[in-house]
């Protein structure tokens, strides 16, 4: 059983045991750790370096670190990840979102006015996180989720409750446009893009805890792109745009695809890594 300690005592515990075990974020791992069982945040932290934590919670923290350290992230640990500033529940059929893809909402703010109403298509959703992002900026907007997971559909359900956009955030399950109709002033994926063959060299974390399905991309990683370019000319509005995630070395080979299927190509996006991450498309003359 672990004894009471403080709280300037066991962030320090944390820090350093995290450290050592070479994760990038020690501090901010330390702090969830403490947020999730003590509920306690950084400014408590702070203002009370000597507040005594009971020993149960000690030990679920201890419990934790002990998990952590065998590898499993923290979001897994929890069930929940910060995205574009809001809580997404998280599940064994959704991956863990990461900070890139926020480059997609970051995008749309700057392509479409606030105000603007219309309509939002988000394939290969998981846990909603980039459709209900848009949705909490977009106020006037509507949008619809697609996912082939139906765990994953679960999960964005929870979180369009979760952030308030419930009344606004449709889920169905389903391949790609397969049970899609109507048109849409935005569309967005992050699909998957990882060639099969290239799976089992990730890191454990990817590896181990994010679904295969929302990894392989097929032999070449391009599989879900050319399926989705395939068709989108039928469900984009004539003045909309599409924003798609690609990976770091896939500039060439997704701008190929782009041209080959007769759409046009509006830029390409860098990420705070100075990576190409996001292709964006329109329907335009090429
Ligand atoms: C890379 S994940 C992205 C999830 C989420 N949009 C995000 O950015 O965190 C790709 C998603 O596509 C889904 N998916 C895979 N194949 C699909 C298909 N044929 N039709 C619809 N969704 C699919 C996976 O289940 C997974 O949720």
């Amino acid at each position: 059983m672990a004894e009471s300690i403080t709280l300037a005592q066991l962030y320090k515990n944390l820090k350093l045991a995290l450290r050592n075990y070479q994760t990038d974020t020690p501090e901010l791992e330390a702090r969830i750790m403490i947020e999730e069982r003590a509920k306690l945040g950084w400014s408590d932290i702070v203002a009370y370096p000597d507040k005594v934590i009971a020993s149960d919670i000690h030990a679920q923290i201890l419990h934790d670190l002990d998990v952590r350290l065998q590898g499993r992230p923290l979001s897994r640990i929890y069930g929940i990840r910060e995205f574009w500033g809001l809580p997404f529940v998280i599940n064994d059929e959704t991956l863990d979102p990461r900070p890139d893809t926020e480059l997609i909402v970051e995008l749309a703010l700057q392509r479409l006015d606030k105000s603007t109403g219309g309509h939002i298509l988000d394939l290969g959703t998981g846990s909603g996180c980039i459709l209900i992002s848009l949705l909490h900026e977009f106020q006037n907007m509507d949008g619809l989720g697609v996912d082939l997971s139906p765990k994953a559909i679960e999960a964005a359900l929870q979180n369009a409750e979760r952030n308030n956009c419930k009344n606004r955030a449709r889920f169905i399950c389903g391949s790609w446009f397969e049970s899609v109709t109507g048109k849409f002033d935005l569309i967005v994926s992050n699909p998957p893009y990882i060639a099969n063959h290239v799976i089992p060299t990730l890191s454990t974390d990817v590896r181990e805890f994010d679904p295969i399905l929302a990894l392989d991309g097929g032999d070449d990683g391009l599989q879900p792109y050319k399926i989705i370019f395939s068709q989108i000319k039928n469900f984009l509005s004539p003045n909309g745009i599409a924003l798609f995630e690609i990976g770091y070395d896939q500039k060439d080979d997704v701008t190929r695809l782009v041209e080959d299927s007769g759409l046009a190509l509006r830029g390409v996006h860098i990420d705070w890594a100075g990576n190409p991450r996001v292709v964006e498309i329109s329907c335009g003359d090429k």
